[in-house]
């Protein structure tokens, strides 16, 4: 022991060893710390940006306690791919990031190895840059159309998020990278985003908003979850005990570290209460009032131990930990490559009238300002830094060998240029805040048009919609401009007169009204916003290089209004700033002095279970696209539709054959209805898995198979505060959306019932909707 210190410490030091931080001494390194230090480590150490910091432009730190072999472990955002600042201060090289495809745009792939490949290249890219953790996936629930922050996330259907999230997750920790799931939960608006309360019915909170995190924490095991800014039926997320430690630690399993959304909640003692283990970004009151809380004995020592424990399991599984001797060199070639096929694999087909793909050296004529400006992501947090590149709409079909219309775009080169210096005469904001999409599109007179349709073979109309954290859309930006409707028509009376095709692109964040225009056009495709290789993926899917495949995630509604949930959303807030909703942080500060305003300081989530197609398919709601539906260049068909029981699961296999002539991937969606139960309204179908099959050449066919557990039948009784499977005749369709049925089967299920606590009720009466 003697020369071991002496080893340690060198000849003649007379200190006492030091307990160093091990994967088997955590315990013993708790002991070790002062209150100081146990009240540093469960706070972070302020944020990346505008800072002289190891990682500009990242989000945050852990606090490093050096004597006791702690370091300090790095984060940073988001879902499409690291958030750093390329730059650095005194250094000559640049740090740049892949930016991939939106979140809705991954899940409209409905491939969970692309969420997987994703998950894991941005992983990579944490890892070899030299962080730890990166702040990814959110899946927040899309409960409206409207969420500014929809981009970020996944899907209307708990089953479609939690999956993709727990693929990215798995993608992600692959490489040894804390994933983080987010914002648990019930995060479904931006405005008034801090204080807002999300009041909602106990069956659709288990059914909807938190199912989708079970599934993620239940398949992905992540490392670490981030609760949200908003409150759930008056009490805030970060600060709900019954949350995190009933629900998401004793219920669902879940050991790993809950991280507040930074600079969430008022009160730190009661957000470490709840297992809140680390607060972000920490702040300095944080810190006073942990000590002197801990000091009172508000703040209980064991409390404050087990988050410090959980903080010290995380730092032991990080790379800083390991010191793991990071590159600088992600591999961002074959990052792009994946980017490419992944974003042009999530493209939704939405119309084709015998228009795509186009012939090969096809002369287009590239209409609306998004043509020239296409978008590749989203805004805040939720987008990339610094965009390394994009590639542009122009570049992406000159690549793929077509001819785009030289004099047109030249007058829109022009336009997009005066409509930049109009709407930022001091210059263009940096790349993350960008909102293009405002840009009035061009005049043109008939004659221009009809000579544009002379000189070439097809019009490609783009329009655009960009959102992003900290606001939320408004019913105009859902609705197309006055300007883009003139632009469709005039465009394709123009273009039919000459015996030629419009396609519309839609590079748009979340959906946007298709009904009233939709059959001026031949083509639509739903493109989203795929990340840098925005152009190439477009032109792969317009040229026939990828036949589409992508399905929509979220349903295209008629017009604003019709979803149930549009009735408590804050569609008609005009003017955001008033209400301080445009600010990151600090919430609605004129909240506390007035009356409660409906759908800023609280939201009634009175449509309960449905959201999204569960409503307008339970209540024969015409929609303009249903949730699950995609086109293809190909045709398919289901054979040999078999279901077996094997243990709790059943198991569908189905065949499916490509019947037509060009080669393609299929998604097969399995949908479920229950019988009626005793107590329950149920919704008329449910999606309880799906599967995508290889790429398949014309004849050739592909057995899939499909799973549900029978415990995922159930549906969730306040009553009994119970999962409850009634016994009865269960139909599971194979379906091509959720209004397209392909193949039935019927099985008689047990009943069956698990109890669980009776946590998180609203206080209020709501007023549900019922079938
Ligand atoms: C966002 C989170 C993000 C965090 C750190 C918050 O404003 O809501 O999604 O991870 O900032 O950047």
């Amino acid at each position: 022991m003697i020369c071991a210190v002496a080893l340690l410490f060198g000849h003649g030091a007379t200190a006492v060893a030091q307990t160093r931080l091990r994967p088997d001494n955590i315990d013993q390194v708790v002991r070790e710390m002062t209150l100081e230090e146990k009240c540093h480590l469960v706070l972070g150490c302020g944020m990346g940006f505008g800072r002289d910091v190891k990682f500009p432009g990242t989000a945050g730190s852990s606090y490093a306690i050096p004597r006791l072999g702690i370091p300090s472990t790095y984060c940073a955002d988001s879902n499409q791919g690291l958030r750093m600042s390329a730059h650095r201060d005194f250094d000559s090289r640049d740090y740049f990031c892949t930016d991939y495809m939106t979140s809705i745009a991954l899940a409209s792939t409905w491939d969970k190895k692309a969420a997987f490949t994703v998950g894991k290249g941005i992983g990579n890219e944490t890892k070899e840059y030299g962080l730890d953790w990166i702040l990814a996936p959110s899946m927040n629930l899309m409960r409206n159309v409207l969420c500014g922050r929809n981009h970020e996330y996944y899907s209307e259907d708990p089953y479609l998020s939690g999956t993709m999230a727990a693929y990215c997750v798995k993608g992600i920790q692959s490489e040894g990278t804390a994933a983080c799931v987010k914002h648990f939960a019930a995060n479904s608006q931006e405005t008034n985003r801090n204080a807002n309360d999300s009041r909602v019915s106990q069956r659709a909170l288990r059914e909807l908003y938190l199912r989708g995190f079970e599934l993620a924490v239940r398949i992905g095991n992540p490392w670490t979850v981030m609760t949200a800014y908003n409150s759930i039926n008056g009490k805030a997320t970060c600060e709900d005990v019954d949350l995190t430690e009933t629900i998401l630690r004793k219920e669902w399993g879940f050991d790993g570290l809950v991280v507040s959304d930074w600079n969430a909640g008022k009160d730190a003692t009661l957000s470490m209460l709840a297992g809140n283990d680390m607060l972000q970004p920490g702040q300095e009151r944080q810190f006073n009032q942990l000590m002197e809380d801990a000091k009172r004995g508000r703040l209980p020592m064991e409390v404050l131990d087990r988050n410090v424990r959980r903080v010290l399991q995380f730092v032991v599984k990080s790379h800083s930990f390991a010191e793991y001797p990071y590159s600088n060199e992600p591999d961002l070639k074959q990052h792009a490559l994946d980017d490419r096929v992944i974003g042009a694999e999530g493209m939704v087909l939405l119309e084709n009238k015998a228009t795509l793909p186009l012939a090969p050296g096809s002369r287009v004529a590239l209409f609306g300002c998004t043509s020239y400006e296409i978008i590749p992501g989203g805004t805040g947090f939720g987008g990339t830094m610094v965009g390394r590149y994009t590639v542009s709409l122009v570049e992406g079909l000159r690549n793929a060998g077509m001819n785009v219309y030289k004099p047109l775009l030249d007058q829109y080169k022009q336009h997009v240029a005066a409509e930049q210096k109009r709407l930022y005469p001091n210059g263009l904001p940096p790349f993350s805040l960008r909102p293009l999409n405002r840009a009035e599109e061009m005049d043109m007179t008939d004659r221009q048009v009809a000579e544009t349709a002379a000189n070439t073979d097809v019009a490609v109309i783009t329009i655009g919609r960009k959102s992003g954290e900290a606001a939320d859309r408004t019913q105009d930006e859902f609705n197309l401009y006055e300007k883009e409707q003139t632009m469709i028509k005039q465009v394709s009376e123009v273009y039919r007169q000459a015996g030629k095709k419009v396609v519309v692109l839609l590079n748009v964040c979340s959906p946007v009204e298709t009904a009233s225009w939709k059959n001026l056009v031949d083509a639509i495709v739903c493109t989203w916003q795929s990340g840098e290789q925005v152009g190439n993926s477009i032109a792969d899917v317009l040229s026939g290089q990828v036949n589409p495949s992508g399905r929509l995630p979220v349903t295209f509604q008629n017009k604003y209004g019709d979803a149930a949930s549009d009735r408590n959303f804050p569609s008609d807030v005009k003017d955001t700033k008033d209400l301080a909703t445009m600010y990151m942080w600090g919430g609605d500060k004129q909240s506390a002095k007035r009356e409660p305003k409906a759908n800023i300081d609280f939201t009634d989530y009175d449509e309960d279970i449905y959201v999204g197609y569960r409503y307008f398919d339970s209540f024969n709601k015409p929609v303009s696209y249903p949730f699950g539906y995609g086109l293809s260049y190909t045709t398919f068909a289901y054979e040999n539709a078999k279901m077996t029981r094997k243990g709790a699961e059943y198991v569908v296999t189905v065949d499916v054959v490509n019947t037509g002539s060009r080669a393609g991937r299929n998604v097969v969606e399995l949908f479920v209805a229950a019988p009626k139960g005793k107590l329950l309204n149920k919704p008329s179908k449910e999606l309880k898995d799906y599967a995508k099959t290889e790429l398949l050449q014309p004849g050739q066919r592909e057995t899939v198979e499909l799973m549900v557990e029978v415990r995922d039948l159930a549906s969730f009784n306040e009553k009994a505060s119970a999962w409850v499977v009634d016994a009865g005749t269960y139909r599971f369709m194979l379906a091509s959306s959720s209004s397209h049925v392909e193949k039935t089967l019927s099985v008689k299920v047990d009943g069956m019932k698990t109890k669980v606590d009776n946590v998180m009720k609203p206080t209020v009466k709501l007023h549900l909707l019922r079938r």
